[in-house]
């Protein structure tokens, strides 16, 4: 009898999780069981992150607070901008040649994606290639059809369509420049419309001082920050050299050592405050997309702290990773917060930022809105655990089930 009626409590319960994780969209947190994205709330989406041992798919966040939603009109250096390294290099794409890719991919999703999930700054590697301005990775320095993803217009226009949509929003893009045809970043950008968002060279600070607000940024349409690798096209095109106005550390291997961050060799050192921005980079060589989710969590945020005493008591405006989306939990846009938060307003996550509060006002955040790194389950109020009260074998049902289903899937 008991156990008659324990496999019926199950059923019930099975019935009711499958058709609140397949059937009916919820809500669920970060760090709440989940399988599918649609399971998760707005700004999450559901993962494992095998590489963390971290086998139940779980709610884990893929876009940033929004900090100038927050507090508005500081000067741009007073933000934090979630960052994608090699941002074209998306995973399942074919080469706009026809030919099949054989580079390594960074990102999972489209720019697009990328902008809607609110990053703001885009790392590009661009080349000459087929008469034109190719997204490419080289091979011994040269663009391949198996390494060329597609030509630059393309993606170049996302961007623009995505300013357009949206007024008061500012995208920063840092070239990998590989172009020696004459004008031709300036030839792309042109052909993609996006020079009538130029933010001109001339308005940036030169010896550490503020940025222009965000909110003059705006009302100029001078919403397209660009930084190119190359220091002659700023004479000659009116493209910023990167290394005049930010200080970064090392890419790739280098800079994922815990406890130390190092500037990259054509960076001045990192606590250079004649450079009034900062940007830190936190991904490997070689992008291994289902490790990304380790690197993204802990470690990353570990990283900010580090390279904030290492630069000078200063937080990144950009944090540049692979597959920003993965993490398991707040990720890189959990970091992005962190750095916004002390940016902002000297809090230590823009979700305890007064709105529009002067600097130093901090709040606690609203329980269900800013859920830290590491929250736990338990710790969070939902549907799913408002459900088990009384029931005590859900948890392990639920985690079985979810199992099983998902080796169905
Ligand atoms: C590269 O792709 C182009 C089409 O964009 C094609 O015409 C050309 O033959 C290809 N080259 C090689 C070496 O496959
Ligand atoms: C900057 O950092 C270097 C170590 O990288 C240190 O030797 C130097 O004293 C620092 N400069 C300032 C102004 O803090
Ligand atoms: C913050 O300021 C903006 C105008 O600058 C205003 O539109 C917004 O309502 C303010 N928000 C709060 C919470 O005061």
């Amino acid at each position: 009898m008991v156990i008659k009626s324990y496999s019926a409590v199950s059923a019930a319960i099975l019935l009711l999780l499958l058709c609140h994780l397949l059937i009916c969209t919820s809500a669920l947190k970060v760090g709440q069981t989940c399988i599918l994205d649609r399971n998760c709330d707005r700004g999450l989406h559901c993962e494992a992150c095998v590489a963390s041992g971290n086998l139940r798919r779980r709610c884990t966040r893929i876009q940033p607070v929004n900090p100038t939603a927050k507090v508005k009109g500081l000067p741009f250096n007073r933000y934090s901008w979630l960052t994608t390294h090699n941002s074209f290099a998306i995973s399942g794409e074919k080469s706009a040649t026809g030919s099949t890719i054989l580079a390594p991919t960074n990102q999972q999703d489209s720019i697009t994606s990328q902008l809607n999930n609110g990053v703001r700054g885009l790392m590009l590697d661009l080349y000459d290639f087929n008469n034109d301005i190719w997204l490419c990775h080289s091979f011994g320095g040269k663009c391949y059809n198996f390494t060329a993803f597609q030509p630059a217009v393309n993606t170049l226009k996302e961007i623009q369509v995505f300013l357009e949509a949206n007024p008061t929003e500012i995208v920063t893009i840092i070239i990998e420049d590989y172009v020696t045809s004459p004008q031709g970043l300036t030839k792309v950008f042109d052909a993609a419309g996006l020079m009538k968002y130029w933010f001109p060279v001339s308005r940036m600070p030169k010896n550490g001082e503020d940025w222009p607000t965000v909110d003059d940024m705006a009302r100029k349409n001078q919403r397209l920050v660009v930084f190119t690798s190359k220091s002659a096209k700023e004479a000659s095109e009116g493209i910023a050299y990167e290394w005049k106005y930010l200080v970064e550390n090392q890419y790739g291997d280098g800079g994922m050592k815990a406890g130390s961050c190092p500037n990259r060799a054509e960076s001045s050192p990192m606590n250079t405050t004649s450079r009034s921005l900062v940007l830190q980079n936190f991904f490997h060589d070689s992008p291994v997309q289902a490790e990304s989710c380790k690197d993204n969590s802990a470690p990353l945020l570990s990283m900010v702290n580090t390279c904030y005493q290492a630069a000078g008591k200063r937080w990144p405006n950009f944090i540049a990773v692979d597959f920003y989306k993965r993490s398991d939990g707040g990720g890189a846009p959990e970091a992005v917060d962190v750095a916004n938060g002390n940016l902002v307003c000297g809090c230590n996550n823009i979700d305890n930022c007064k709105a529009n509060g002067t600097f130093g006002a901090c709040q606690l955040p609203k329980a269900d809105t800013a859920p830290g790194p590491g929250t736990d389950v338990v710790a969070q109020k939902s549907s799913v655990t408002s459900l088990s009260i009384g029931l005590f074998p859900l948890k392990f049902l639920f985690g079985t089930f979810s199992t099983t289903i998902l080796l169905l899937l």
